[in-house]
Order: structure tokens, then sequence, then C-alpha cells
């Protein structure tokens, strides 16, 4: 069997992407009368994927089952990018592991970024030999399998889980090269669509109805830069707007490529949703140099000041890593100092995680455990401060919010979202999901709004 090999994901050439239709035979009497599990862990990217995945599985028959007991397959699409998302698998593993005992015919297939490391295939295979018996399944009944890595795969379908809000690729993988990151070895290099199948795409989904789409990649303001001649992503950003879809949002932006032009398209298209996903991964220039993020506290902060400036509306997340190797206290202060300046509506703190291969995995860290944890707190702290703030200022005003479903928080609920992306249980709305529906907010906590139906 062939691992996959780090050293080699790590090489970008010149050799061209193909971009291939897929090729997938669909034949529901292949499996029918099975039952697969699927669970997915990871980003928006691997929420889509997942998508994907149950679409090629229903094509050959297989039916979803909310259960692992008395599946005859689980598929289990992981993440890597902290070793935590690599326990929560084992974990789960070992819960298939023995359900495999009860069922030897159980087959257990793991795909998504855990996939691509050598070292955890190598795990899996000694500690649980686990044989790769879907790949064999699948090509002796006469499905093309392809490599998704170095191609992009055209004419895609999808059993997507929402009729509302729907998820489309723009770019696949990572040229970026953060030090700390396992994405562009997983991911593979940068591959972006050509525009013309992204807006293909939109304007199906529009005339299926969708109310809101997000345009999705690891870095979508890089979009393009890989295909000559291609539109940039703010000049995408633009015709995707036109195409008329009530909600148009994008993610992830990364603030190196986050030129004046998007900001305009954002600004000047109505469609377009205030709301901007903006990692800052740490606020001291000497840390984010060693993260080789290509972008200094100064430039960050006045890119942010440019966004407020003109979205005044916008609301801005972020992501935050505290206890990079190197970091001192006073280089942390400085990440406290730039949440303290951004007031961010909200933000994912994570404590810094050695991946396998990186170059950040190699860097002397002198900083304790408990030392980091003490960080993540004090960070969480402000960053929870700043949360209910921003969301204080909703009080009393109205929203247009996009009903999604039910809510958790009662049976007469429904839950929706702003536009700025704040999640509000609905009063007097449960007969209008999917639609946008003018909501009086009520009152603010930290993490949702609650509010009333006015219209
Ligand atoms: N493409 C996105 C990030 C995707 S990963 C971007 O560039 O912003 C999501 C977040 O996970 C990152 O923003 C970072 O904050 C965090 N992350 C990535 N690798 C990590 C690691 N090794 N340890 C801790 N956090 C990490
Ligand atoms: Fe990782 Fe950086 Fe690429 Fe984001 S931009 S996926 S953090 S390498
Ligand atoms: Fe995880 Fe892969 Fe996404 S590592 S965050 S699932 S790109």
């Amino acid at each position: 069997m062939k691992l996959p090999n780090l050293e080699k994901a790590k090489i970008r050439n010149e050799k061209e992407v193909e971009y291939i239709d897929a090729t997938i035979k669909k034949d529901v009497s292949l499996f029918r009368g099975k039952k697969y599990f699927l669970k997915t862990y990871g980003c928006q990217m691997n929420v889509h994927d997942s998508e994907l995945i149950k679409n090629l599985l229903e094509g050959i028959g297989f039916l979803e089952s909310d259960k692992m007991e008395g599946s005859d397959i689980v598929v289990l699409n992981t993440c890597a990018i902290r070793e935590n998302a690599h326990d929560k698998v084992f974990g789960f593993l070992g819960r298939a592991k023995h359900e495999k005992s009860i069922n030897p015919n159980l087959i257990i297939c793991i795909c998504g970024c855990m996939a691509q490391e050598p070292s955890v295939c190598e795990e899996i295979l000694s500690c649980h030999k686990l044989p790769n018996l879907l790949m064999n399944k699948i090509n002796k009944t006469d499905i093309e399998v392809e490599s998704i890595e170095g191609n992009v795969v055209e004419n895609l379908e999808y059993i997507r889980d929402s009729k509302i809000s729907a998820w489309v690729n723009i770019m696949y993988g990572c040229d970026k090269f953060c030090t700390y990151c396992i994405v562009p070895y997983t991911r593979g290099k940068q591959r972006s669509r050509k525009s013309e199948k992204i807006l293909e795409e939109v304007e199906k989904l529009k005339r299926e109805n969708y109310k809101e789409i997000t345009l999705l990649g690891q870095n979508v303001n890089a979009y393009g830069k890989d295909l000559e001649g291609e539109l940039s992503f703010a000049e995408l950003l633009e015709k995707v707007s036109d195409i008329g879809i009530e909600r148009v949002r994008f993610v992830t932006s990364h603030p190196w490529d986050f030129t004046d032009e998007l900001i305009d398209v954002i600004a000047s298209k109505p469609n377009v949703m205030p709301y901007i996903h903006l990692p800052l991964q740490s606020g001291s220039s000497r840390i984010l140099k060693l993260m080789g993020r290509r972008y200094t506290k100064e430039e960050y902060i006045k890119l942010y000041d440019k966004i407020k400036k003109k979205i005044p509306a916008a609301s801005i997340s972020t992501d935050i890593i505290v206890g990079f190797p190197g970091e001192s206290e006073e280089d942390f202060r400085e990440t406290l100092e730039v949440v303290d300046y951004c007031k961010y509506d909200s933000a994912f703190t994570f404590i810094f995680s050695p991946r396998v291969g990186t170059p950040a995995e190699r860097l002397k860290d002198g900083t304790t455990l408990k030392e980091k944890e003490e960080r993540l707190k004090r960070l969480n702290e402000l960053v929870n401060k700043y949360s209910l703030l921003a969301n204080q200022k909703y009080e009393g005003k109205i929203e247009d919010v996009l009903i999604i479903g039910p809510s958790e928080k009662g049976a007469d609920l429904v839950c929706g979202y702003t536009e700025t992306m704040k999640l509000v249980n609905v009063l007097g709305a449960t007969s209008r999901v999917g639609e946008i529906v003018k909501v009086k907010i009520t009152e603010a906590k930290s993490f949702s709004l609650n509010g009333e139906a006015i219209l």
C-alpha cells in the first residue's frame, strides 16, 4: 500500500492543473439496501465535501443512517488542523473498531485531511489494521475513482444539507504555507475553478431558489492568481452578486490579499453580506513573521480601519493562535491590544498545536502548556467581553434574518442569521423557514440574540 508523502505534498510545480469532468456512473442497484454512517470533522470545506460523499454513496444505492450501529459502512471525513481534531477521530475509530468486532463486514473508510498524513495512515494501519476496503469495492464495481490531488473535478453533484443556504467551492488547496499549518500539505496546491463554472453553479442554485451561497476556499481572495487571464476575487464576487441570490458570503479571506477593489465590491453590493472573517493569528509582528503570515500588526490594523470606514455596518470575526513557539508575554499582550482595538464580533481562539512536517513544529518553544492555557483563558475573557458588547448594540434594532430552521432553544422558536452573521432565536416565525424576516432584537447574549418577528 502506498502511503501519502509529506515531502511530496510540499512541492509546488508548474505542472498544469487538469480540469476534468466527474465520471461517476450511478447505479443504485449496486449497494441497494445498504446503509452508511457519515461523520464530518473540520472546516466548511469538509462539510461541503461530505455533501459530495453523500451523493457518491447514495448514487450507488446506500442510504444514510444516523447511527453507526447496524451500518454497512462508516465514513469519517477527518480534519488534521490541530491535535485535538486527531484525538477526536481516533476516539471515534475506537468505537468503530468495537462495532467491527460485532460486524466483521463493516467497512471503515477514512477520508479528508488526516488520510493525507503519512504518520496517521501508519498509525491506523498498524494499530487498527483497517484496510481501505471501500476503494477496492468501488473499483470492482466499475466506478472510476479520481485522485483529486492536483486536479479540479467539475460537474460534481452534491446532496446538500440545506435547501436554503449552499456552499460553492471556488478554489481548492492553499499555497500560503503559514508555518504552523498543515492545510497546504493535506489539500495540495492552490487550484482555482474556472469562473464560468462557478457562475454556472451559482446560476443553478439561483434557479433552485437558494437564498444564500457561501463561496469557499482556504484563501478566497487569492482566487484566480493561479490561472492566467482569470478574474480576480473582487471581480468574481461582483459577477456572483449580479446573479441575484439574496445573500452572498465568502470564507476565508486572508488579510494579505485583501484589495481595495474587494472592499469596494462588498461595500457597494447590497447582497454581499457585510460580514468578514479576517484571521489575525497574532498581534505581534515578530510572531506574525515567524508564522509566515506576510503582514504586520500595523498593516492588519490599517486594513481593519479601511474596512470599517468603507463598510461601517461590517461585523468582523477572527482566528487567533496563542502560544506559538517563542511567543513571549509581551507578544501575547500585543495580541490582546489588537483585540482591544478591533473589538471583534467573535473570535475562534486556539492553542498552537505542532503539526508533523510543518516548519513551526521544529521551532524552540519555551512556554509551558500551563502558561498557554492561562493565555487562552485571558484572551477568551476579552474576546467574550467584546462579543457581548457587539451583540448588545443590536438590542431594540430591527434586523433582516434569514430563517434556517428550528431553534434548539424552544419549540415555538426558529433560528436564523442576520446579514452580519449573528445567530438569532426568533419568536413568531415557525412557518417562515427559508424566508428573510424582519425581526426586532429583544435580548443580546454573548453568542446569540433573541428576537421577535415583526413582519
Ligand atoms: N485558511 C484560513 C485558516 C484555516 S485553519 C486562514 O488562513 O485564515 C483555521 C484556523 O485554525 C486558522 O486560522 C488558525 O487560527 C488555526 N490553526 C491552524 N493551524 C493551527 C495549529 N497548528 N495550531 C493551532 N491552531 C491552528
Ligand atoms: Fe493554513 Fe495559512 Fe493556508 Fe490558511 S492561509 S490554510 S492558515 S497555510
Ligand atoms: Fe481541517 Fe482539512 Fe479543513 S485540516 S480545517 S478539514 S482543510
